[in-house]
């Protein structure tokens, strides 16, 4: 662990899917992690060697800071809880389910004088950040069209993620990646435009379901994002091109080969084929690196509460399309008043 992060005490909330992924991270870290989830917490601290909270008071009284993994419903009360305790919070993607609810938790943070950074970790993967190193050095002049595609098989079949009012649907769960990334390289929106297929019916998303949204930005680029849940085996997927006056940067992570192994049969080990370029370290840990870094006085991370406000509200305004099929003037639409 790098001086920085010496003796760090991390508080992780949830110990679901994607607990995992922060799990490994915080270990190649070097960090002792506490572990407090309604369910499945003594599973995973047995199979990490990680330590059980009791209760969310116990883990918010032992921790320097929460990394929160729960459903997306319950981001907003333990954000809230961990901030009254005067801890700052790392939170998993959409922090809150509306931008109102986002302002909520960004002001409390603000007065307790405390940090709430969300894990928007798809800013942490190299293609993602080169490309907006190269939008932002100017490589490929004046952004015009943008296009980004996100597939993974869908978590809808099991638990919450169907019900929209707990997931937000496949837009606000998974294409929130995308309207970051659109924000993050192509600027401020100030149009949205969605459409879903099939259809949600009555606040129940189906399970295999592709949304399309397009967007507008000020500078007048335009931005199209696709996410779909798809049939269970669908491998992920994920890319995008972006063109410009004088470039355009692509990325398709099927073509990225990777790391593959070729095993003969019988061999224990096999011949290894690991191409260099290619097998970076796991951005979900670049990502919690960073924003422990920051929260322990380091330099401003790469993503900060506001954006993640940001992309809750272009969620937001997708539902809103969808609902009134008209495209969305982001210049005017406030359901909440808090953007005024
Ligand atoms: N960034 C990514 O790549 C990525 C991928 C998957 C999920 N996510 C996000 O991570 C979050 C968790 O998703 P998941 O698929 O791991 O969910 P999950 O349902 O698999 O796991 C949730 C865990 O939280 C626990 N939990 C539920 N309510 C709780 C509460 N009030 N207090 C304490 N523990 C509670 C559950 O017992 C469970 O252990 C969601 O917000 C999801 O959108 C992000």
């Amino acid at each position: 662990m790098s001086q920085q992060l010496a003796d760090l005490t991390v508080g992780l909330i949830g110990a679901g899917n994607i607990s995992h992924l922060h799990v490994s991270a915080w270990k190649a870290l070097g960090a002792r992690v506490l572990v407090y989830s309604e369910e499945g917490a003594d599973e995973l601290a047995g199979q990490y060697g990680l330590e059980v909270a009791a209760s969310l008071h116990a883990c918010l009284a032992e921790a320097e800071f929460v990394d929160i993994v729960t459903p997306s419903p319950t981001h907003k009360e333990i954000a809230l809880a961990a901030i009254k305790a005067g801890r700052n919070v790392i939170c998993e993607k959409p922090l809150t389910l509306t931008a109102a609810d986002s302002h909520e938790v960004i002001a409390a943070a603000a007065s307790a004088g405390v940090k709430v950074y969300p894990a928007h970790v798809v800013r942490f993967f190299p293609a993602y950040s080169a490309a907006y190193d190269a939008v932002h050095a100017g490589r490929i002049g004046d952004v015009a069209v943008a296009r980004f595609y996100r597939q993974a098989s869908s978590p809808a079949g099991k638990g919450w993620y169907q019900d929209v009012a707990r997931s937000g649907g496949v837009i606000m769960d998974l294409m929130v990646h995308d309207l970051d990334q659109a924000r993050w390289l192509c600027g401020d929106v100030t149009s949205v435009y969605a459409v879903q297929n099939p259809p949600t019916v009555d606040g129940i998303s189906p399970v295999n379901v592709a949304a399309h949204v397009t967007l507008t930005h000020a500078t007048g680029a335009i931005s199209h994002c696709r996410a779909t849940w798809g049939a269970t085996g669908t491998t992920f997927q994920s890319g995008f091109t972006v063109a410009g006056s004088t470039g355009v940067l692509k990325y398709a992570s099927d073509a990225d080969l990777g790391y593959t192994e070729e095993l003969q049969a019988g061999a224990a080990v096999g011949d290894l084929l690991i191409p260099a370029s290619t097998l970076g370290e796991s951005p979900y840990l670049t990502q919690l690196r960073e924003l422990a870094v920051a929260l322990r006085g380091g330099p401003e991370p790469r993503v900060l509460a506001a954006d993640g406000a940001s992309a809750v509200y272009l969620a937001e305004a997708a539902r809103e399309s969808m609902a009134t099929g008209r495209a969305i003037d982001m210049t005017t639409f406030d359901p909440t008043g808090e953007h005024a």
